[in-house]
């Protein structure tokens, strides 16, 4: 296990993916689900930079508030900096398993691409359930990273590489047990939409796109992966980028449910 680590250089990587054209589609996905109000209290578990909570300030208005939780300090930097400015708006250094909030004071929380990287999944979603009104909406959006489509002439160097990739967070699969993990955690209404990110040119916009030099990246860190077998099969991607081949598809979750009143 090597799991990624939400450093400074993590924060400014996100801090310029998270403005691209597929990052933009999921976060429109995301409001449309979460149908925030004026005047809500909003809990953004696992902020990271703060786009989620910057865009949702805007929706709850003057009335409303939203608080970004995470546990790196460069996020919280990044996230503060988004929101300067804004007197509704708070973060605080915490884990999705141990919310530094009161119980029942949320209207809405959300928690994106986040719970792929907590071990204890049952622990967070107990926690959103606190920390959510009766009548409350949780939104859970995680990536199934088993449904990678990659094409490849070279199919089994790309399985190898994804199974490592695997390694990068603590849940590769997490949307097939999310539905009864939040009935388990007492929720009821959950809903679940799929989306499903297609790229067929390497274009930074997208996320096939922004995929691969992260992917490069984690793997040339890697001890047991020989440096050689990952640059080519890196190469090989960059070569169908540029004849007009590259092709990566990827299914992502929107879970969403509520607290009961
Ligand atoms: C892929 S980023 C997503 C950021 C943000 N939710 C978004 O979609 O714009 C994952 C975030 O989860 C945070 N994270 C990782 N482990 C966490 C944990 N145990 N509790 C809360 N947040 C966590 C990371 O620090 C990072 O900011």
């Amino acid at each position: 296990m090597s799991q990624i680590v939400f450093d400074e250089r993590t924060a400014q990587q996100l801090d310029v993916m998270y403005r691209k054209r597929d990052v933009l589609r999921r976060r429109q996905l995301v409001r449309a689900a979460l149908a925030v109000e004026t005047g809500h209290r909003v809990l953004d578990v696992g902020c990271g930079p703060g786009f989620y909570s910057a865009e949702l300030l805007a929706e709850v208005g003057a009335k409303g508030t939203v608080v970004g939780v995470d546990p790196s300090a460069a996020m919280l930097v990044a996230a503060a900096r988004r929101c300067e400015g804004q007197a509704n708006a708070a973060f605080h250094q915490g884990n999705a398993t141990s919310l530094p909030v009161a119980d029942r004071d949320f209207d809405r929380a959300l928690c994106v691409q986040v719970l792929e990287y907590v071990a204890d999944v049952p622990a967070a979603l107990a926690e959103l359930y606190r920390v959510l009104r009766p009548g409350g909406r949780a939104l859970v959006w995680d990536v199934d990273w088993s449904t990678v489509s990659w094409h490849s002439a070279h199919p089994d160097r790309m399985q190898h590489m994804l199974r490592a990739w695997d390694r990068h967070l603590a849940n590769p699969a997490l949307p097939r047990t999310l539905a009864a993990a939040l009935r388990a955690a007492g929720f009821t209404e959950i809903q679940a939409e799929g989306h499903t990110f297609v790229t067929t040119e390497l274009d930074p916009e997208t996320y096939g796109g922004m995929v691969l030099p992260l992917v490069e990246q984690y793997l040339s860190g890697l001890d047991d992966i020989d440096s050689g077998e990952a640059k080519a099969w890196a190469e090989e991607q960059r070569e169908l980028g540029g004849r007009g081949e590259y092709f990566f598809a990827i299914n992502q979750f929107c879970f969403t449910a509520e607290r009961s009143a």
